[in-house]
């Protein structure tokens, strides 16, 4: 008999119908004469009931539907006696697909995130897990539609590249170079010229660059796929393969970028909320009871646009105050995430838009500001257009910024940061065959979902968590 999904039947209300569903069951308890077995398939949050009469079935059988077992049941679609929900499966068969050893690691309810991430193979049979990933799928369905609505092009950049797009150096190196055998020249340097590639390689930090050829080309791109970064960050905010959204448009000023950066999350936001209710639901009472508001706060309210300059005006007016923050902030630090949630959670209480940082703290290719911005009377130093948008319980969701599009200014960030050329020379070429003002950002997609989902650790809203010393799974 065909199977039907529990998100399906449960949807149904022509009782006295036969259906098959299958799935795992999360529990199962039951008196001398009647079996009740809440059965999941993973199609939503939500159990159906399965009851099974015992006079109908092998005891041998029964002792077999344990937590975690897998079964197919075929019954009769009946109203539901309990309350909450609307149909119930009356069992005529079932039959034991895959049985549940003792000492499947989810059987317990109310295990810490911590004991379900050194299970994370099993974590995602779990209603919160399994709600976080449903909601992933659907934000990066969200991504697609979006971009694909606004005329952008999904386009695909590499994995492998020899340029360090951020210039942090956290990079990981691809090689089939025998690592046991490594010869070095007089000055010490690694002899590249036999390796794959014939020059040293990585894993790819940001399709930024390779983004810019797309947009000067295109008109609007966007890439979405997995980015990879060696930074020793432990933190609940950091992966080391993480996926980024990177649109870039050719033709876009500052505060039109801005508006791309808000109208974008704000779609996502609002898709959640029209998407993944009975998931947000469940999250919102068992993760975090603000969240629904807080999403939908989000989508109602206009996002603040503050120069980085004047942000430091206020945090040191806070400090001034009385307000205690452990890193100092001068201006031309970068803020610290205490910095960044004092503005966003205390001083606005919404999502701000934060521009012209100090060019000493930001990437190679952002605009340089024609003027300098003066604090307290004096003079600061140069800025640029990179715009960081700063969310609530997130600190950075988003990094981007205009291009610097004139190639002497551009070969001049360069050289001042002694960025390699010879890897960087087809990148340059925009600048010299028809260049054009452009600017894009990078969207990290686990942020998102921890901010969607309410969760607290960025290792929960992935599968298989990649960070320092862990990589199993
Ligand atoms: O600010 P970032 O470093 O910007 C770039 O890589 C630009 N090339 C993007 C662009 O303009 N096309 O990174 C962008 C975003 C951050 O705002 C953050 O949300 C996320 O990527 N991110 C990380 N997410 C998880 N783990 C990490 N280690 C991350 N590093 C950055
Ligand atoms: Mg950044």
């Amino acid at each position: 008999m065909k199977r039907t999904k529990i998100i399906d039947a449960l949807r149904r209300s022509d009782y006295g119908s036969e259906v098959c569903v299958k799935g795992w069951v999360r529990s199962h308890r039951g008196s001398k004469s009647v079996h009740f077995i809440a059965l999941n398939d993973g199609s939503t949050i939500k159990t159906v009931q399965v009851v099974a009469d015992v006079e109908r079935f092998d005891p041998e059988v029964m002792k077999q539907i344990t937590t975690g077992a897998c079964i197919s049941a075929v019954g009769t679609l009946v109203e539901s006696q309990g309350g909450g929900q609307t149909v119930e499966i009356q069992a005529t068969a079932i039959e034991v697909l895959g049985t549940c050893d003792a000492d499947y690691p989810m059987q317990k309810k109310g295990q810490t995130f911590e004991y379900m991430r050194q299970h994370a193979h099993m974590r995602l049979r779990t209603n919160t897990f399994g709600a976080v990933m449903r909601i992933r799928h659907n934000m990066a369905m969200a991504i697609h539609t979006y971009f694909h609505e606004h005329g952008f092009f999904y386009f695909h950049t590499p994995l492998i590249t020899a340029s360090d797009c951020e210039g942090a150096g956290q990079m990981f190196q691809v090689t089939t170079k025998n690592l046991y055998d490594l010869r070095k020249d007089e000055q010490g340097h690694i002899d590249y010229s036999d390796d794959f590639f014939g020059k040293p390689t990585s894993l790819t930090v940001s399709g930024q660059l390779e983004g810019e050829l797309g947009a000067t080309a295109l008109g609007a791109i966007y890439t979405f796929g997995p980015t990879f970064r060696a930074e020793n960050s432990n933190t609940p905010r950091h992966l080391a393969e993480f996926w980024m959204v990177e649109p870039e448009a050719a033709f876009v000023d500052l505060p039109a970028l801005m508006d791309l950066e808000e109208d974008f999350i704000k779609y996502c936001v609002r898709w959640a909320l029209d998407n993944c209710r009975d998931d947000l639901e469940f999250l919102n009472k068992m993760i975090d009871k603000t969240l629904i508001a807080r999403l939908e706060s989000v989508i109602e309210q206009d996002f603040v646009r503050l120069d980085y300059t004047e942000g430091i005006r206020i945090l040191q007016q806070a400090i001034r105050d009385g307000h205690k923050f452990e890193f100092p902030c001068e201006w031309g630090d970068d803020l610290a995430s205490e910095h960044e949630r004092y503005l966003v959670e205390e001083y606005f209480r919404k999502p701000v838009i934060m521009t012209h940082y100090p060019k000493a703290i930001k990437a190679f290719y952002m605009k340089i500001d024609d003027e300098c911005p003066v604090l307290d009377g004096k003079t600061m130093a140069q800025t640029v257009q990179g715009t960081d948008v700063l969310f609530p319980q997130i600190g950075e969701i988003i990094g981007g910024s205009v291009r610097e599009e004139n190639y002497d200014k551009l070969m001049g960030e360069i050289k001042e940061r002694d960025i390699p050329m010879k890897d960087m020379w087809w990148y340059l070429d925009t600048r010299r065959f028809g260049t054009c003002p452009h600017g894009g950002f990078g969207l990290g997609f686990e942020r998102l979902i921890l901010f969607v989902t309410g969760m607290q650790n960025i290792r929960d809203v992935i599968p298989f968590p990649r960070t320092p010393k862990s990589a199993e799974f």
